[in-house]
């Protein structure tokens, strides 16, 4: 961050004024430094953080009005198209992507901390076997803090680093076992001799019955790009909820499943589900007119359009529909579902309620069809992409752990009552 080469802003107030610094990033907009407003006896205002920039970093960048994601400076279509998810994850972690060696070493790691102790798998037992998995990817991840609680002092980089390495390879342990908890079959122990993808898959669809299962490699390929784009997305609520709970220096696996639960919600991480609902009730392409009369009118919502951000296109959405054609057609699947969402971006794009509103297609609104097609239910949909965060999430925990920070302490425009006492 630096001085806006001594740009101030000026806020006049009762009569007085107070410069406030500008402070320049390397991309996007100035910020302005508010907190001398204090001084003034004032607080900023500013609910659901529209125009508040929370901290300084280097980790993800995103132009909403052009469209731009980058992830280290790397645009999104690129690290989709020419990395897998594993060199993503070392790229957002170290800040570059990986050698070759450094990408064997790397994968070793995460290869050799798949497993998780033994007792973990006794927690999913507490669960009625018809829970949400997230329900479930909640409690078990908040539950590893019980495990790695003794050698973790977050002032030690080392602990902070094995703490990654065991986030990134034990998500997808838990994850597949959310599944198959549900289910009614036995967990499927991770591999070694898989890569990551693939070996989530493996978890998720193997069976003891079936010894010679084999992952499709369309779909490990599908699967391990569906995770690399959904990796880091910059302070969205999860991400800020992970940060605010980090700030207070809670255990790590605390505050990753605090941004689990936050993801949930159809709002965010949710909509990916919500939107294949959505398609279920619309069911055809006569009923595409009626429901987006129902949209106008505010009864419901277009789930997976709309973005805070991104006034234009999200860019992963773009990737996600080639890898829907790329997905669908190799597998020879002509899913309707598909034909309907196409029809209702194509009207959507073309109403000036949407365009009016800058809405347009998010990273959710193909995502569940290519998860369908790779055989994912619907109520997985919102834990693949909570695993596929985990490093995002991870990176801007460890981001701001390595930085001197204050805790997050937001205040309140209150409008309650005033004080008064009890007359008995
Ligand atoms: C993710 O922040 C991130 O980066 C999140 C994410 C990530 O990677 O971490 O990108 C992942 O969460 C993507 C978003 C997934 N959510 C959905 O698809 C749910 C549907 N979308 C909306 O709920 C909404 O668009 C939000 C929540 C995503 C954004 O909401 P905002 O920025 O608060 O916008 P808003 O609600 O103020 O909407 C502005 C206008 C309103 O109309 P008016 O009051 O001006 O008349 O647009 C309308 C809204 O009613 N609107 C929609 C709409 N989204 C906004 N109308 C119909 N359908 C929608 N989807």
């Amino acid at each position: 961050m630096s001085e806006a080469n001594g740009k101030k802003a000026t806020l006049k107030l009762n009569g007085k004024e107070i410069e406030l610094p500008i402070y320049s990033g390397t991309l996007g907009p100035d910020v302005i430094d508010v907190k001398d407003v204090l001084a003034s006896g004032h607080f900023t205002f500013d609910p659901g953080f529209m125009a508040t920039a929370s901290c300084e970093s280097k980790i993800t960048y995103i132009d909403g009005n052009a469209g731009i994601l980058l992830h280290r400076g790397y645009p999104i279509d690129q690290l989709a198209t020419k990395t897998d998810y594993l060199e993503t994850c070392y790229l957002l972690l170290n800040g570059e992507l990986p050698t070759a060696e450094q990408k064997k070493e790397f994968d070793s790691q995460v290869r050799n901390h798949t497993m998780v102790h033994d007792q973990v798998s006794r927690f999913f037992n507490g669960f009625r076997r018809d829970a949400h998995p997230m329900a479930i990817m909640v409690g078990v991840v908040g539950a590893l803090s019980a495990f790695y609680h003794n050698n973790l002092d977050l002032d030690d980089v080392n602990h902070r680093e094995i703490t990654a390495i065991r986030l990134i390879a034990k998500v997808p342990t838990l994850a597949a076992w959310s599944y198959k908890y549900t289910v009614g079959q036995p967990f499927i122990y991770p591999r070694n001799d898989l890569d990551y993808a693939e070996n989530f898959l493996h978890m998720m669809f193997a069976t003891p019955a079936d010894r010679d299962y084999k992952v499709n490699p369309i779909l490990a390929k599908a699967m391990d790009r569906i995770f690399t784009l959904h990796a880091d997305h910059e302070q969205n609520a999860s991400t800020s909820t992970v940060r605010l709970a980090g700030s207070t220096g809670a255990n790590p696996y605390a505050c990753i499943s605090a941004g689990i639960a936050a993801l949930w919600g159809p709002a965010h991480g949710g909509a990916n589900e919500a939107v294949l609902k959505m398609l279920d009730e619309i069911g055809s392409v006569e009923n595409v007119a009626p429901f987006m009369e129902k949209v106008k009118t505010k009864e419901v919502k277009l789930m997976g359009f709309g973005h805070r951000v991104y006034k234009n296109f999200d860019p992963r959405a773009k990737v996600m529909k080639e890898t829907c054609d790329e997905v669908l057609g190799a597998l020879g699947i002509n899913d309707p579902q598909l034909e309907l969402a196409m029809e209702l971006e194509r009207i959507a794009l073309s109403d000036e309620y949407f365009i009016k509103r800058n809405l347009y297609p998010n990273v959710d609104f193909y995502s569940g069809i290519i998860l369908k097609a790779i055989g994912i239910p619907t109520s997985m949909f919102t834990v693949i992409f909570a695993l596929a965060r985990t490093i995002g999430w991870i990176t801007h925990w460890l981001e701001m752990q390595s930085t001197p920070h204050k805790i997050g302490r937001p205040r309140q425009l209150y409008t309650g009552e005033k004080q008064r006492n009890i007359d008995r």
